[in-house]
């Protein structure tokens, strides 16, 4: 395992960053009105109540039958959560608010033309739309129970309800980010052997109407070629009734929902009786190899997981109206933007678009006329709108009561910018740093109960019991400031239940190596190895340091560096691909590829856009890079290992520090010349 400092991330980078030591406090009107105002949550919490505590998440939900335990320890890591209970999830976000809200707004859908009128759509329209698409997957699609499908929707009010419709079927969903590319959506519907893939032909970003279409044909195209059959494509429509899409239909394949669905008006579908322990939904990730790990959530542990954590830090109630700008694509939008916020019957908002497009007032205009008063997004969100209009936040009359970061480090001056301007000083802020795997929030301050601390994400959450280790396996002493791998000692509901299909590269990615014995059933010689690197403070407040693997986080959302070098060995030219994250103002991150070239071969212009076309074309326009850099050869160590520390400090024009151990010294002045020109 390599260091942070191997890793690119410097000593005096992590000292600029983490200096200040200023806390802010919440307002008294806040701490009035929060769900949590005592301390007494980490009492409940505590080590000696641990695991009977989190049955205090799943009472929050209705169940049609009760757990007999609440942890099942029996096949660690593969733990069960509330064994025994059964619960459906699409029942607990939308049927149960029924009663008490039938017609308040469970979304707020906000198109990016701002000429067209926002969308609301009552718990009650919830219900039924809901309903009527599970009878289509079930009639039509011939989906059942345990069954896979792969979405690839963009920021749509459909997306959440194609999600809550197979969870009303106990069909297993698997959203593919709208951004992804069709190798993307090929890959995965292949790994999760899902034959159905539900689209829509056409979403707006950035003022233009994207073909969406296009990417389903190349996906059923590009999976076939590798063996796998998706014989059935549902396509919503943008503007219901008009199919917006250049790309034609394929006969006997590709089917409008728009058209079908009236086939099932009025169709009601009992809700299925799911296991706690069946699987909700499929999210695939980045890993440390070139192949995304499909993280496998729960139903009933997850569900109570999100569902207690939005109601202690996001502080949600019914009558809230919370917006989180990421994109339901990521797991962050299925913790925070459906899963979460609906069971506690609060009002979303779900908005098409980018942040800072027609204008960087788009946001603010959005809080004011639908009375956001949570708003959860990133510190690329918060960069960018602070770049693009730093004063538009006074000129719109919205008060927020709690504002969220997530996803990377915040910098102490972005942050004061978002608690001054954004939050106009009255908003109590929430850092909350946890990953796909981990379902929901690991370490965040309790927003009525802390003080906050610019650029730290505060205490572990209730229940979460976090442990740093050092490079040799040694536990750092709890508050020394020392930097660590950063784990976590024992079970939570929200954690991912495995990798689909493949229990060995789940318990080798997580557990390998920290486990203390493999053959233990006690938990407790379990940690849960996160890749962050952290270091806890005297107060108690974590610092997340970044990642101490390969994976790369560019604008908080991650990639793995071997995907990108794989995608960009798909050119022929190429022979090595190494990939470094340079820092970026916006993004925090992004990937810089360095290409060494086969023998005979020329650097050109037309070649370095291949390559970055490639890495596009394979993963997604997120993961292009901000050049390519070809270079006569890599500096490698005389095991034959590329130095990647050695071309970020290039990249970045820094010393390049100790080249003893590499057996191509003379290399570094080269790839220097090289660099200076790119
Ligand atoms: C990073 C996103 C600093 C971290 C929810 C983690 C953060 C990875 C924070 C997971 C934060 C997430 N401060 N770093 N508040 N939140 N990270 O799976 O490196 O997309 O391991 O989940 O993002 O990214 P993922």
């Amino acid at each position: 395992m390599r260091t942070q400092k191997e890793r690119g991330v410097s000593e005096a980078e992590i000292a600029v960053h983490w200096q200040e030591e200023e806390y802010y406090h919440p307002s008294e009107s806040f701490i009035r009105q929060a769900n949590e105002k005592d301390r007494s949550i980490y009492r409940r919490f505590e080590m000696a109540r641990f695991p009977g505590c989190f049955a205090e998440y799943a009472e929050l939900l209705d169940w049609y039958r009760h757990w007999d335990r609440v942890l099942d320890t029996s096949d660690p890591p593969f733990w069960r959560w509330f064994a025994g209970g059964k619960l459906n999830v699409s029942h607990n976000c939308v049927d149960r608010h029924l009663a008490d809200h039938r017609n308040k707004a469970a979304l707020h859908f906000v198109p990016e033309p701002e000429d067209e009128p926002i969308q609301h759509v009552t718990f009650q329209e919830l219900y039924v739309k809901v309903n009527e698409f599970a009878a289509l997957l079930r009639d039509f699609a011939g989906l059942k129970r345990g069954d896979r499908v792969t979405l690839h929707m963009p920021m749509i009010p459909e997306l959440p309800i194609v999600m809550l419709a197979c969870a009303r079927l106990g069909v297993i969903h698997s959203q593919v980010f709208s951004g992804y590319s069709a190798k993307s959506v090929a890959d995965r519907a292949a790994d999760a052997e899902s034959n159905v893939l539900i689209t829509a032909d056409a979403y707006y970003r950035g003022g233009k109407l994207l073909d969406h279409k296009a990417h389903a044909d190349t996906a059923v195209a590009l999976a076939e070629k590798a063996g796998f059959k998706i014989d059935k494509v549902l396509i919503w429509q943008r503007h219901p009734g008009r199919y917006s899409s250049p790309t034609p239909l394929v006969e006997g394949r590709d089917f409008l929902v728009n058209e079908l669905l009236k086939d099932f008006r009025g169709q009601r579908i009992a809700p299925e009786e799911m296991n706690a322990d069946d699987p909700l939904f499929l999210m695939y990730t980045s890993g440390t190899t070139g192949q995304p790990k499909g993280c496998q959530h729960s139903t009933g542990g997850y569900l109570s997981y999100v569902a207690g954590t939005a109601r202690s830090v996001l502080d949600i109630h019914p009558g809230d109206v919370y917006w989180c700008m990421a994109d339901i694509g990521w797991i962050t939008g299925h913790s925070y933007i459906v899963y979460g916020p609906l069971a506690l019957g609060a009002s979303v908002v779900v908005y098409e678009g980018l942040p800072a497009w027609p204008d960087a007032g788009r946001p603010w205009r959005i809080a004011r006329d639908l009375g956001v008063n949570i708003f959860h997004t990133s510190p690329t969100a918060i960069r960018g709108l602070r770049r693009a209009g730093p004063d538009e936040p006074e000129k719109y009359d919205y008060h927020f009561k709690l504002m969220t970061t997530v996803g990377e480090a915040i910098e102490p001056e972005v942050w004061r910018w978002y608690y001054h301007v954004v939050g106009k000083d009255e908003a109590a802020i929430v850092d909350t740093w946890w990953q796909t795997e981990t379902g929901g929030f690991l370490t965040s301050t309790m927003p009525a109960l802390h003080p906050m601390k610019p650029g730290s994400t505060g205490p572990a959450m209730p229940g979460i019991y976090p442990v740093i280790y050092d490079d040799e396996g040694y536990v750092i002493p709890e508050r020394s400031g020392r930097a660590g791998n950063i784990c976590i000692a024992n079970p939570w509901p929200g954690r991912m239940q495995t990798i689909w299909k493949n229990r060995e590269r789940f318990v080798e990615a997580y557990y390998k190596r920290y486990c203390r014995n493999r053959e233990s059933t006690d938990w407790r010689d379990w940690p849960y190895m996160t890749g962050d690197g952290a270091t806890q403070e005297s107060d108690g407040y974590y610092r997340i340091l970044g990642r101490i693997d390969d994976i790369i986080n560019v604008a908080g959302h991650r990639l793995g560096s071997k995907e990108i070098e794989s995608a960009a060995l798909t050119v022929a030219e190429a022979a090595e691909a190494a990939v470094v994250p340079v820092p970026d103002e916006i993004k925090g991150r992004v990937p810089e590829i360095y290409v060494s070239l086969k023998p005979g071969v020329e650097p050109t212009d037309e070649l370095r856009r291949r390559l970055s076309d490639a890495v596009v074309s394979e993963i997604g326009a997120i993961a292009r890079p901000r050049s390519v850099v070809i270079v006569p050869d890599m500096p490698k160590t005389r095991s034959g290992k590329i130095m990647r520390r050695i071309l970020l400090a290039l990249s970045c024009g820094e010393q390049v520090g100790d080249t003893t151990t590499l057996a191509n010294p003379e290399i570094v002045e080269e790839i220097r010349k090289v660099v200076g020109r790119t």
